[in-house]
């Protein structure tokens, strides 16, 4: 039940402003972020308003007002006049902290804050005009490398979100080598390489991201066991390998181009070797608002892409060739479907 439903008529209209204030809520913790209110305070410790506007690009103005929406907001704790980052700021917020997401936050606020912007147009025309969505728009981004960073340290987040239980989630000590397509700068493999030290992998990606990949692996220590394949994955042939992954990337293509990626990685598995495909996939009834949301960005940031459900990556899977396909939830936002390659 949210709290629209539960509300008795004369708390609707209060109701329905928070959820209309809610941008601000959001703006206060991406501004915090950018002007660097939690590594500040993680840095220094707990501090009073005067030494945090010494510190940081704030003006005294808005200041004490900033200060105190974050503690409203559960990021920061204020003590005898001194303020602190709370529990969860300091494990999301603060570079290293244990489920760090500094990256996506920043993204979020140059990329999707904008295109949200665009939401009714969006809906009415079901496309994403404003801002470029296609592989021209997307190779010239990479090309930016303002831009490269703020997108490579948001799909670090995301995909750092999954890692670990990717790690889990299958026999990795059978398998040899995995194929990561539309891999990024090998930020999921390098964990899974770090936690399985016999696994070897191959990352698939944009040519644009071959430097980045390789100063990415060798930060993490893998680079001995981590190769890069420059290509487009619906042009150019890709890797073979015992497993191969197709995550975060089926949601930004149309449908048929993801039945072509899925048959297209099929035949990249070798014989008894499996297929992984995460996302945020969507419940056959909505009951995770975050889902949805994600599904809306891809409508706004894409040309044809979405969210989609377990059951129609299923329908990929088994329409390629794959049989005994499960699905399993994959850390807290993403839904792994997992199909087999018969043993030849
Ligand atoms: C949303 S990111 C997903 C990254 C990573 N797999 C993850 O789980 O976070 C999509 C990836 O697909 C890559 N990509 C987009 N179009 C591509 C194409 N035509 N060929 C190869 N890679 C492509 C992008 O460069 C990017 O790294």
């Amino acid at each position: 039940m949210t709290e629209l439903a539960e509300s008795v008529p004369d708390a609707a209209s209060a109701a329905v402003k928070r959820l209309a204030n809610g941008f601000c809520h959001a703006k206060l913790l991406l501004a915090a972020e950018e002007l660097g209110v939690f590594t500040d305070l993680h840095r220094h410790g707990p501090s009073t308003e005067k030494e945090l506007v010494e510190r940081l690009p704030l003006h005294p103005r808005g200041a004490r007002d900033f200060l105190h929406g974050l503690v409203l907001l559960g990021l920061l704790e204020r003590r005898d006049g001194r303020y602190a980052n709370s529990a969860a700021a300091t494990t999301a917020l603060v570079p290293g902290g244990a489920d760090y997401i500094g990256g996506f936050l920043r993204r979020a606020d140059r990329k999707l804050y904008p295109a949200w912007q665009n939401l009714a147009e969006g809906l009415t025309s079901g496309k994403s005009e404003a801002h470029g969505a296609g592989p021209e728009a997307f190779r010239a981004m990479l090309g930016d490398p303002r831009q490269r960073e703020q997108y490579l340290r948001m799909m670090d987040s995301a995909n750092g979100l999954v890692a670990g239980h990717l790690a889990g989630a299958l026999d990795w000590g059978a398998h040899g080598h995995v194929a990561d397509i539309g891999g990024c700068r090998g930020n999921l493999v390098g964990q899974l390489l770090r936690i399985h030290p016999r696994l070897r992998a191959t990352v698939f990606d944009l040519t644009e991201l071959e430097a980045a990949f390789a100063e990415h692996v060798t930060a993490l220590g893998v680079a001995d066991r981590a190769g890069f394949r420059a290509g487009d994955f619906f042009t150019d042939p890709l890797p073979e390998a015992d497993v191969v992954i197709l995550g975060h990337v089926l949601h930004n293509w149309s449908v048929e181009q993801r039945e072509f990626l899925v048959a297209k990685a099929y035949r990249a598995v070798r014989p008894g070797g499996a297929l992984l495909i995460y996302d945020a996939m969507l419940d056959e009834e909505p009951t995770d608002l975050a889902r949805v949301l994600v599904s809306l960005n891809m409508l706004l940031i894409t040309e044809e892409g979405s969210e989609y459900t377990a059951g129609e990556a299923t329908a990929w899977l088994e329409a390629a060739g794959c049989g005994d396909v499960r699905v399993a939830p994959l850390g807290p936002a993403d839904t792994l479907v997992v199909g087999r390659k018969p043993t030849a």
